[in-house]
């Protein structure tokens, strides 16, 4: 970006968005006739949600899913609680700080579909998977299943595990397309022995965007006596479930992926009768081994997070959960229905509603994924994450609510170019 450009998205920065959230909750309520369906490829509405975002113009963004930065009502509200803490001080600390906190879980409780007894606001998914398969009370010879295309600092924390205890990984691998659920609640009950204690599970697996029958994976595991951890790092606020009904034993999301909080923020759930098993990462002085704060000690931490996640959710609620989901999906649908069919073009992702939302992932043959992902951005200006492991050869497509479909068009004809379809 040049000088003059960067001093122009500052002063865009310091006016304020077009819309905040007034207006914007004006906007969606004049739609509150307009289907999802249709309000999804409606362009011209959500252009102006793509005017909240200060959108770099150096390249279109389909790398949304590492980080979905904030909207600038959104950031604003994160600068305001920034300078509000830095005012306050440490009167803010020892006297709001922890019945905030408390508030905001309770909020995001109810967003998460669980009860706040059962959850705690963490760093991210890391923090919080890592607390639990760092601190259940594992034996030698104790055996975890998980599959190649989980999150890979979850497998390092398995491999960490496997050598302090002799803890026994099991990995098997979870097809790009499968047949149906079946075959993949198959997959995993056919790894159960009976010296099983856990399954790892993603709920979107990060490097392909396909969603996996959770709920029917819980109920197979626990008729079988095993545990099961759940992945939702790209999941939370993306599209609609309740952690409730999917019957999990532990649950984990990051909040500065799909719900856009600033960075550093996730959440843990821990069924209520677990509670009692996790060893913290941080011990607390929580006598009570059943209450969830025992596993929430974070020593100082930047509490103006925390105080965002709030109005992150407030945000999310304007949009609404459905639409949002919706205007994913439609946006991943626009571009895979394009290229789905053409030759050396391959989709690893499956893309029936049930399986996928905003994440697809796209390979060419005779294109190395890194090679990919290089031209995409060198000859076509599009951003993108090479992926090239675990069966899963291409770049990862993650479009947001602000991209639109004139985007997706000129990714459509840069794959078409690179696969000699054009
Ligand atoms: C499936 C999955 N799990 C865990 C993580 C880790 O998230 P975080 O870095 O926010 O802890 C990611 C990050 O992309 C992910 O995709």
């Amino acid at each position: 970006m040049d000088k003059r450009q960067f001093i122009k998205n500052m002063a865009l920065t310091s006016i304020g968005a077009p819309l905040g959230f007034a207006g914007l909750a004006k906007s969606f309520a004049q739609k509150s006739h307009v289907s999802n369906l249709a309000l999804a490829s409606d362009d011209t509405f959500w252009e102006e949600i793509r005017n909240q975002y200060l959108l770099k113009p150096d390249y279109i963004n389909l790398e949304n899913g590492y980080y979905n930065f904030l909207p600038q009502p959104l950031l604003n509200k994160y600068i305001e609680h920034i300078k509000e803490v830095n005012y306050q001080g440490s009167y803010y600390m020892r006297t709001v700080q922890f019945e905030n906190k408390k508030n905001i879980t309770a909020k995001l409780a109810k967003v998460a579909g669980c009860s706040p007894d059962a959850l705690i606001i963490t760093r991210n998914t890391t923090e919080s998977l890592d607390m639990i398969i760092g601190g259940l009370d594992w034996k030698a010879g104790d055996e975890a299943i998980m599959a190649l295309q989980d999150y890979g600092a979850m497998l390092d924390m398995f491999e960490q595990i496997k050598n302090r205890y002799g803890v026994v990984k099991v990995m098997l691998s979870v097809p790009n397309h499968p047949k149906n659920d079946q075959e993949i609640i198959d997959l995993y009950k056919n790894a159960i022995t009976p010296k099983t204690k856990v399954i790892l599970v993603s709920h979107m697996v990060n490097i392909t965007g396909q969603i996996l029958p959770i709920k029917e994976i819980c109920t197979m595991a626990h008729e079988k006596g095993v545990q099961v951890i759940v992945d939702g790092a790209h999941a939370f606020a993306h599209f609609k479930y309740n952690i409730d009904d999917l019957g999990c034993d532990y649950y984990a999301a990051s909040l500065h992926k799909w719900l856009s909080t600033p960075l550093g923020a996730g959440l843990l759930y821990v069924r209520k009768d677990n509670i009692k098993k996790v060893w913290p990462l941080l011990a607390d002085g929580e006598k009570d081994l059943s209450k969830i704060n025992r596993l929430n000690h974070t020593g100082t931490h930047p509490v103006h997070t925390d105080l965002t996640i709030s109005d992150a959710i407030d945000y999310y609620a304007v949009i609404g959960v459905e639409r949002k989901e919706a205007r994913l999906r439609f946006l991943q649908n626009y571009w895979t229905q394009q290229v789905s069919n053409l030759p050396r073009v391959i989709l690893n992702t499956p893309i029936a509603a049930n399986r996928s939302c905003a994440i697809a992932n796209v390979g060419i043959e005779g294109i190395e994924p890194a090679e990919l992902a290089k031209r995409l951005l060198k000859e076509h200006n599009v951003f993108t994450v090479a992926i090239d492991y675990a069966n899963v050869r291409g770049c990862r497509i993650c479009p947001n609510i602000y991209t639109t479909t004139k985007e997706l068009d000129s990714f459509v004809e840069a794959i078409k170019k690179l696969s000699n379809n054009a």
